[in-house]
This record gives C-alpha cells, structure tokens and sequence, in this order.
C-alpha cells in the first residue's frame, strides 16, 4: 500500500495526473458524496481497505457473504449498474494494483535490467500471461495479451491466408467487432461470409449445428461463432461447434469477450483453433486489455497483423501477436490482481452467483404483462445477461428516463429489447426494484 505521504507527493507528478483530474470530475457531479469528494483515490490507496469476506461467512449466510463483497466496489450508495455486458467496475484491490504500478513503474525503477526495460509492449509478459493461461485452461504460448476482443478479432481474420471464394460462416448474431473484419475482407479481397440466423432462443445444440451444417460449402475454411452472443446473452455450445468444424477440417473462431469471468473456460477442452475475450467485462479488470488464444498447432499460419520487430520470431509463439508498440504495463497489474481476486472468492461460487441472479431477474421481468423473454429458460443457453423485449417499450426513452429518474443504467439491443447483465455486485432487492420501477413504467404510471 501506498503511504499516504508517498501519494500525496506524487500527486504532483505529471505521471498521475490524468487520474487526479478523473477523480476530480467524478468528485465534481451534482450528487458527489463524500468518499468521492473527499479523494476516492486517496482513499483507495491510503485508507484501511474493506476486508473480504470470510468463508464461515458464506457458509452460514450467503447473503451477508455477498453483501460484505459488495464493499470491495466503489460504486455510489442508491446506483445500480446492469450493463456489465458493456463494461464491468473493477474492485478495490484491481484499482489499487492498477495505479500502484503506474505509481512505480512511472519512477523508471523497478527493472535492473537497462536494455529490455522499460520496453513495454515488446516483451513475453510471461509473469501476465502464465496466470492468464492457467486461467482460461491454456498453454503459456498460445496466449497473447493484446488490447481488446476486438483487436484480436481482426488479428485472425486479416492474419490468415484466405483466396477469393472461400468462405467464413459465421452467425448474425456476431458483434460488430466480429463480423466487420470480414466483411472488410469480403469487400477488399473476395472472402465471401455466409451468415446464418440463429432461433432466439436455441431449442438445442443440435439445431445449431444443423445451421452450420447447411451452411458449409466446399469453399468453407472456418467457422466463427461468438461463445455468449452479445445481443441476447445466448451461450452457445462452443465445444459442440469447434468439433464440428474439426470434423470438416475447417478452423473454428470462437469470440469469448463476455466469457473470461462470466463461466470457466478451457480453451485446449473446447478445441477452438483462436479465441479471443475482454477482461474488462466480466472479469472486472482495468480497460484497454484483451487476451487472443492461437491454438499451438495453427500458430504458423496466422500472420501479423502490428508487425515490428519480432513479426516473424515463430519460436516465441502467439507472444508474436502482442509486440505491438510501447503499451500500457500497469493494465496488466491489475488483470493479474482480477485473477487474484477470482481466486480469492472462487470461481464456481461467482459463476454459480452470476447464474443465480440471473435466474431471479429472469422469472421477475418474464412476468411483467407483454415481456417476451428472448434468453432461453434454464442454464444450458445462459449464464449472465438476460434479455427481454417489450413491443411497446421505446427502449432509448426508458433507458435515459430510468437513468435520470433513478440512477439506474440499462441497455438494450434493439429499439425494443433490454439486456440485463447480473454481477456478483448484485442482490435480488436491487433487482426487484428496477423490475418494479419497468412494470410501472409500461404501464404508463411513470412515463
Ligand atoms: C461478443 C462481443 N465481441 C466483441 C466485442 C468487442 O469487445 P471490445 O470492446 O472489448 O473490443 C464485444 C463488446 O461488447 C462483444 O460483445
């Protein structure tokens, strides 16, 4: 921890100071309480720090266990967040990792090494990148610590030797970031993508994979399936899908950017061919960091898409993909401590929490008269993010009216659709509130 002499010293620095100015337009809103006025940086770094909670504790209340959790969040007393499928709030120790490393690493000191240091963005990042594999059930050099999904997204689809004529399918559910490197690539070099449009929600595995099937042709080369769709949360059977492709000598493509954190993975069990994810999302790490998963034995055939010195080091594996120019070390400090703080609850018990809420908000919003759920019912095809359409709802209007009305933030996926993220940040009453608060909203009540 920072002494507090140390830190108010460096305040003064140039290094910090674009977080001081953050800390100053949060402190400086209308509804500004005290932590955030009275320095939550200072506080962050200097203050006692909450205690996590004990595990007597979540043997013999759960709930209390989950509301001692929620102290690690810096979140304002009366907000509620439901759009972690956008963006997740990182903890109290993942902040404090964070700008303790900018803290450190800006003395230009923390290496005795005087050549390689302080080139960040050119190195193996071994000591990053070895938790992550552990992590996400991969080999150390098949991981690539990159930026976002979507710069991983683009990484495969430019990286790979494709003729005009053949073909990706991929579904239409795919995020932007997925689906437009192809379709760059469709426009520029002939690729053609064949899309296939999912049922909302699945009936089963098998009716998936019969629409992958019907999309294959003999000019098919890969297959790229988001692993929980963004629009509707959908979680689809990546594994089933990867083995398919496998069958049919195409590569598989799996967008896992909602995945890290939200369910456990293992990437050599599924089988996928790439894999990218977003920390930042459910795994509550700093912004501005992705992981990219280039499965060993195709290693050799993606190129680089940033080349500069190492472009064509294939002895140094997917760490190829991540020499990508001077970059930010301190992210990744405090990716290590999300993965500490994973760890430190136990993923199971998060994912079975995530799970849980979501099951609670789905049976609440599935009884407001005119909601049509779109998140299957059961486990099989969901975990975090439920979505709901209401025909009627003008969901633009509801989502600022229910901001500015009740601190509350939503989003949704269509002009109709919400998509509601659950998080171990949660409880069941927060979330009958604002099912409350939309039941009497369309019913015109609140309008
Ligand atoms: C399925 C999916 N893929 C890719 C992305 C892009 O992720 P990022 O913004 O981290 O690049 C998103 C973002 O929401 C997503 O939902």
């Amino acid at each position: 921890m920072v002494a507090r002499r140390e830190f108010l010293g460096a305040l003064t620095t140039a290094s910090i100071l674009p977080h001081v100015l953050f800390a100053k337009t949060f402190a400086s809103g209308a509804e500004a309480n005290e932590e955030n006025s009275g320095g939550l940086m200072e506080q962050i770094l200097c203050g006692p720090q909450p205690a996590m909670p004990s595990e007597t504790q979540f043997a013999g209340a759960p709930e209390a266990y989950w509301a001692e959790l929620r102290k690690q969040f810096i979140f304002r007393p009366g907000f509620l967040y439901l759009n972690n499928g956008t963006m997740g709030s990182s903890p109290r120790p993942v902040l404090r990792a964070f700008i303790e490393s900018i803290l450190k690493e800006d003395q230009l000191e923390s290496s005795e090494d005087t050549e390689l240091y302080p080139l960040w963005g050119y190195g193996n990042w071994d000591e990053y990148r070895r938790p992550v594999a552990n992590f996400v059930g991969a080999k150390l050099e098949e991981i690539a610590l990159v930026r976002n999904a979507t710069e991983g997204l683009n990484y495969v689809a430019n990286g790979l030797d494709l003729a005009r004529g053949d073909e990706v399918i991929y579904t239409d559910e795919e995020h932007g970031s997925g689906k437009s490197p192809w379709l760059e690539k469709q426009q520029r070099y002939g690729v053609m993508v064949r899309e296939i449009t999912l049922p909302k929600p699945p009936a089963s595995k098998q009716q998936i994979l019969d629409l992958f099937e019907a999309a294959r042709t003999p000019r098919t080369r890969i297959v790229m399936a988001s692993h929980i769709t963004s629009a509707t949360g959908c979680v689809l059977p990546a594994r089933e899908i990867c083995a398919w492709a496998r069958a049919h000598n195409l590569l598989s493509f799996i967008d896992g950017a909602h995945a890290i954190g939200m369910i456990p993975l293992n990437l050599r069990e599924m089988g996928c061919d790439f894999y990218v994810t977003s920390p930042h999302k459910w795994l509550l790490s700093p912004k501005g960091i992705g992981v990219l998963y280039v499965r060993d034995e195709v290693c050799d055939r993606l190129w680089n898409t940033m080349a500069t010195g190492g472009w064509d080091d294939h002895a140094s594996r997917a760490a190829r993909f991540q020499q990508f120019g001077s970059s930010n070390v301190s992210v990744l400090a405090g990716l290590r401590a999300a993965l500490d703080f994973w760890a430190a609850i136990g993923p199971q018990r998060i994912e079975r929490r995530i799970r849980d809420l979501h099951a609670h908000v789905k049976s609440q919003v599935a009884q407001i008269p005119g909601a049509e759920l779109v998140s299957a019912p059961g486990e099989e095809f969901t975990a975090g993010i439920c979505t709901v359409n209401f025909p009627k709802l003008d969901r633009m209007k509801f989502q600022q009216w229910i901001y500015h009305t009740h601190r509350i933030r939503v989003r949704g996926t269509s002009a109709t659709r919400l998509r509601l993220s659950t998080h171990i940040y949660h409880n069941t009453a927060e979330l009958d509130r604002f099912v409350g608060i939309l039941r009497d909203y369309l019913r015109g009540g609140a309008a």
